[in-house]
């Protein structure tokens, strides 16, 4: 009875539901080579081949629903290229450009920018260290589209700043304090109409006070959740796509109005990575 009394959310997931266009990357040449994460253990195996067939089983799961995908071609020498949300944040077709923290992956920002560039993309290069949508996702909230910034860890807070200037929307800084959530996109994701769903335990005490305020009816993860990379997730505003291990979540989601998609990308969790870490959205 209590569930039928329920008043629906204010959002119907359903009415901002859209296709989405992504950017992927195969993961041919991924690798454990260097650990610049916690989740990184280079003496651990990896098997590629699982990571390439758990990568296809992700990008199968988005064209079944109806997205689009774009394929970069991975690089020899670049093991994390399969990360694609840290290529860049796009948003009004134009491109701001990443600049990687650490020396391994700095190859990758200029692989990613020939890409967008051979599209007929502009691209912006970036001043300060920024990791893409890994620190930087364009949300929507009650009050309009803003970019939720996270630093701490990668992204630096001047290209907060940078990526304000370019896109227009307010960058609202968010401070990662656990290293196992490194980048903002590991503890927090958009569920595409004005809400947000994210793990407290990742942000300082300030942060966490912002995110109340601004995203009161937000869904909480638990520990367990955010500790299979369960927040690392992509929603369509309908349809969310996410680590398999995250049972929690899924039901949370679910009792929202959402439709959960699991995925089982053990392999690339390995290098810290998940489904949103794969995916690159072009808007
Ligand atoms: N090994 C990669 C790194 O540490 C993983 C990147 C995951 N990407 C993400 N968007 N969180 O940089």
């Amino acid at each position: 009875m209590q569930s039928t009394l329920r008043s629906r959310p204010e959002t119907s997931p359903q009415a901002s539901h859209r296709q989405r266009r992504y950017l992927m990357c195969r993961p041919t040449h991924f690798a454990v080579e260097y650990a610049i994460n916690p989740w990184m253990d280079p003496t651990a195996p990896v098997d590629v081949d699982l990571a390439v067939a758990q990568w296809s089983a992700l990008r199968q799961a988005y064209l079944d629903l109806g997205h689009r995908v774009e394929l970069v071609d991975p690089l020899p020498g670049l093991p994390d290229m399969v990360f694609a949300a840290n290529g860049a944040l796009v948003a009004d077709g134009t491109v701001y450009g990443a600049q990687f923290r650490n020396p391994q992956r700095a190859d990758e920002a200029p692989a990613y920018r020939s890409w967008f560039e051979a599209a007929g993309y502009p691209v912006t290069p970036p001043k300060y260290v920024n990791e893409g949508e890994g620190d930087l996702l364009l949300v929507d909230s009650p009050a309009g589209e803003v970019i939720l910034a996270g630093t701490g860890f990668r992204t630096e807070l001047a290209a907060h700043a940078e990526a304000q200037e370019q896109f227009g929307r307010p960058s609202i800084t968010l401070c990662l304090v656990d290293p196992r959530f490194y980048h903002l996109d590991t503890a927090l994701f958009p569920l595409g109409d004005g809400n947000v769903a994210y793990f407290p335990g990742a942000f300082s005490d300030g942060s966490r006070q912002v995110l109340k305020q601004l995203f009161p009816d937000a869904i909480v993860a638990s520990a367990d959740d955010a500790a299979v990379l369960g927040l690392n997730a992509v929603s369509d505003g309908r349809h969310v796509v996410l680590n398999v291990e995250a049972t929690g979540l899924a039901d949370q989601l679910a009792t929202r109005g959402y439709v959960p998609v699991p995925v089982n990308l053990s392999e690339l969790r390995k290098a810290g990575g998940g489904p949103k870490c794969c995916t690159l959205e072009i808007r």
